[in-house]
């Protein structure tokens, strides 16, 4: 039924209905390709706008405890906003290495691979035309907890420098009891390295409200892994405890985000990977949680991956986004789940590797507090 529903309303054009998908053109990319958006919203009312290009999260839209709506999500109001930006990612899916590897190289099976240098020394978010700027394959999916779409692509061997044939998939489900959940898959063909993630920057007042620095964040992480100036991990899983990284309980963001300390000085602010005290398990387990005073919007961030990338937006600089609101540093901060940045460089973590035969398999949950009813 509720597929039957999902399905006829994705043609249909008007308000989306409830528990229904919508699809229209988001805009033409420079070589004349049409990328589509489509509008998920569940039972609720609680809506998803996401685009086949970078599979990018456009928009996200939260009830309150009143049942008021904000769109909680950063980026832009069009296609060319997307296309134009190559360094926030805003709501981009990110693959096929999510975050840095040192100096865009690797060794894998004795071969030494060579990776697009785009954040000088290293190589960020899979290379200058990561998975974040393709066009991906969309359909609408039977979702089992609410409307769904799977976007999927494929990379070739070679890709950016990455070896073997990678087709990677993605499923976003907005499930009725407000939460977005994103399951990812891939397989290849030869020994790779795979890391995918969302790249979504929230501000649970809404995206144009200005600061973010009064949400409350709780990180379930007890170590983290420090970085060099160049923001690569050292190797080491260090104590969060008594540094300015500790999140371990509720704390504003901006409450020690100006302390003296050589981490929070590399980074210009926050922008750690986490190492989460339950992850990596075959169920997502609570990583996150983020409570925002202002709106008292809740989220909470479920995940099957052992990192998380918490990044305070240091490096937003008042570039105007949706209806030219102009997003200021630290205007968003992002929660991205994934495996810890330059992996395939440190033997002591959590390995990347993807063979033929396996399947990645990734699930991140973020659920938002349902309102106070009657
Ligand atoms: C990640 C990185 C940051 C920054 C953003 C994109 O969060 O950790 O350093 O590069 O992506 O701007």
């Amino acid at each position: 039924m509720a597929l039957a529903l999902a399905a006829m309303s994705a043609a249909a054009a008007g308000p989306t209905p409830p528990g229904g998908i919508t699809q229209s053109a988001f805009g033409k990319l420079p070589d004349g390709r049409t990328a589509e958006i489509y509008t998920l919203t569940n039972r609720d009312g609680m809506r998803a706008g996401i685009t086949n290009y970078g599979g990018i999260l456009v928009s996200l839209k939260v009830p309150d405890r009143q049942g008021r709506m904000a769109d909680v999500v950063l980026g832009y109001d069009s296609l060319a906003g997307y296309v134009h930006d190559t360094a926030t990612y805003f709501g981009a899916l990110v693959g096929r290495y999510a975050n840095r590897i040192a100096r865009g190289h690797f060794q894998l099976d004795g071969h030494r691979y060579t990776l697009p240098i785009n954040n000088p020394p290293n190589s960020l978010h899979g290379g200058t035309e990561g998975f974040s700027r393709r066009l991906w394959t969309a359909t609408i999916v039977k979702g089992t907890d609410g409307p769904a779409i799977e976007l999927s692509l494929v990379s070739k061997d070679g890709d950016q420098g990455y070896p073997g044939t990678v087709h990677a998939r993605v499923i976003y489900t907005l499930e009725d009891d407000n939460a977005l959940r994103i399951e990812y898959f891939a397989t290849t063909d030869r020994d790779t390295v795979v890391n995918l993630t969302n790249h979504a920057y929230f501000n649970l007042s809404g995206e144009g409200s200005g600061s973010m620095l009064g949400t409350e964040l709780t990180i379930h992480a007890h170590r983290y892994t420090p970085i060099d100036k160049t923001l690569i991990p050292i190797g080491a899983l260090a104590p969060v405890a008594g540094t300015p990284l500790d999140f371990t309980r509720a704390t504003p963001i901006g409450e020690r985000i100006g302390a003296d300390n050589p981490q929070l000085h590399f980074a210009g602010g926050y922008d750690f990977n986490y190492v989460l005290d339950s992850g990596g398990g075959a169920a997502p387990a609570l990583a996150a949680e983020a409570y925002d005073p202002k709106s008292r919007r809740r989220m909470r961030v479920y995940t099957t991956q052992p990192g998380l990338q918490f990044y305070s937006g240091n490096f937003l600089n008042g570039s105007p986004g949706k209806q030219g609101h102009k997003y200021e540093r630290r205007s968003g901060f992002a929660l991205e789940t994934q495996h810890f940045p330059d992996s395939p460089n440190h033997a002591n973590f959590p390995s990347t590797e993807l063979k033929p035969g396996q399947t990645y398999h990734q699930v991140t949950i973020y659920r938002f507090a349902e309102p106070v009813r009657g």
